[in-house]
């Protein structure tokens, strides 16, 4: 085979086989096709997109570009859960312990924030002590132990996806559906979940900016999952505000912790109650997403959740006294309250922007390899449609450095819309993906 044909058959539009696209990967990862080969391909794809097989048949083979994790050792289906990423999502941080209570047993690996999203393993390290760097028999042993484990992507696991998203990235063609599907899925299945809940934010703070384009993700990769037998199913819900209410390290594992004592924002808990039923559902372990919510509320209820939560933290050498003692995370030493200026209804909270704001005070990576202050962040204090009247707390800053809490008390406000006009909050959950194809809720 050579490079610049299977270019040529992708550029005037026919499919390529599973053996070619394999080839493919397998030659570029071996540096037998350059990197100007590839991105002519990646471009082609860009343009003339790929059908199902053929998306299958890339993730197929950048999942076996690296190490496959097997899990068969620890009994139970595995689930893993996926986050296409948004501000003030903190889910991980509640679901896997909450998920694990219930006898799920939960071996994920997670990824460091870029830009405004912050990254699992970033906000764990948060927790003095610790550890989200595990070698793999350590992973399986707490696991086993446990339920639950969580680690950092590791460079085994994919590499080949490493190595693309690397050039997609200085190519203009990260924004690809069957691209970005075949990345994410590659490196789940690689790890070694059986099945796979994907959590699809659509809206302003998103990747996806409407339901239309998160259907189609959601869809490429509910298919990928069927081509390659590891059930998959897709939630998607709004991003268009911010889904908690903290931004940032410290700040999301307060409120990962009170969300999992039974208090914390409304909107986050019932997010996290209804992904984790799913997952409770895929493995299993209740027959409806109903009996999954009453379920894990009681495992919140009766303490076992946040019991999980310590149990991980300690068996990750990390100080499992955080939980009854969150002033022990890292603390900013200055915090400030910007006021509402005007009374009214909150119309709008743009995700983007607030999630922008936090990586100013520092909680976030402009860059690859920028440290982050892990105390640093803010937390909102109203949601889309709350009443607020003039004077009111609207969002405290956290942070250390004075020039930027001033910067940014001036600007934060820009990203929230109050009017005089009540509104009704729109819908947080948007529906659901699964072999059956899209169900709005
Ligand atoms: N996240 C990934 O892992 N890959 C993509 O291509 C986009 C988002
Ligand atoms: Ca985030």
């Amino acid at each position: 085979m050579r490079a610049a044909d299977l270019i040529i058959k992708k550029r005037d539009g026919a499919a390529m086989t599973g053996e070619e696209i394999q080839w493919l990967i397998h030659s570029y990862l071996k540096n037998e096709v350059p990197d100007y080969q590839m991105a002519a391909w990646l471009m082609t794809v860009f343009f003339s997109s790929m059908n199902a097989k053929e998306t299958a048949a890339l993730t197929l083979a950048m999942a076996h570009s690296g190490r496959m994790i097997d899990l068969s050792a620890v009994p139970g289906i595995k689930v893993d859960k996926h986050s296409t990423g948004g501000v003030a999502d903190t889910t991980t941080l509640i679901l896997a312990p909450l998920v694990a209570a219930a006898g799920v047993p939960v071996a994920k690996m997670s990824g460091r924030g870029l830009g405004f999203t912050g990254g699992t393993i970033d906000k764990l390290e948060a927790i003095p002590g610790f550890q989200a760097t595990l070698s793999e028999d350590i992973f399986k042993a707490n696991l086993l132990r446990h339920g639950i484990a969580i680690t950092g992507q590791s460079p085994e696991i994919a590499p080949a996806d490493g190595r693309l998203y690397a050039l997609r990235d200085v190519t203009g063609t990260i924004e690809s559906i069957p691209l970005i599907a075949s990345s994410i899925m590659s490196k789940k299945i690689a790890a070694g979940a059986d099945k796979i809940l994907l959590d699809v934010k659509v809206g302003s703070g998103a990747f996806m900016k409407d339901l239309n384009q998160g259907i189609s993700l959601a869809t490429a990769m509910v298919q990928i999952g069927q081509q390659v037998n590891r059930e998959t199913v897709a939630v998607i819900s709004n991003m268009d505000e911010p889904l908690g209410q903290a931004v940032g390290n410290s700040l999301e594992i307060k409120e990962a912790i009170e969300v999992l004592s039974g208090h914390g924002p409304v909107a986050l808990r019932n997010v996290c109650l209804l992904l984790g039923a799913h997952m409770l559902l895929l493995a299993q372990k209740v027959s409806s997403v109903e009996a999954g919510e009453e379920l894990l509320k009681k495992l919140i209820e009766n303490g076992e959740a946040l019991r999980k939560f310590r149990d991980f933290i300690a068996a990750q050498s990390g100080n499992s006294q955080i939980t009854t003692e969150p002033a022990l995370l890292p603390q900013a030493s200055l915090v400030e309250t910007v006021v509402s200026p005007i009374g009214g209804y909150v119309q709008q909270i743009d995700a983007s922007f607030i999630g922008y704001c936090a990586m100013l005070l520092g909680a976030g990576r402009e860059k690859k390899g920028d440290t982050i202050d892990l105390s640093a962040g803010l937390v909102l204090h109203h949601r889309v449609g709350d009443k607020i009247e003039e004077g009111e707390p609207l969002i405290t800053l956290h942070g250390n450095k004075q020039d930027m809490i001033h910067i940014v008390s001036d600007k934060v406000k820009q990203a929230i819309v109050i009017k005089e006009n009540r509104i009704v909050p729109p819908p947080l959950v948007l529906g659901i993906v699964d072999q059956n194809g899209f169900r709005p809720s």
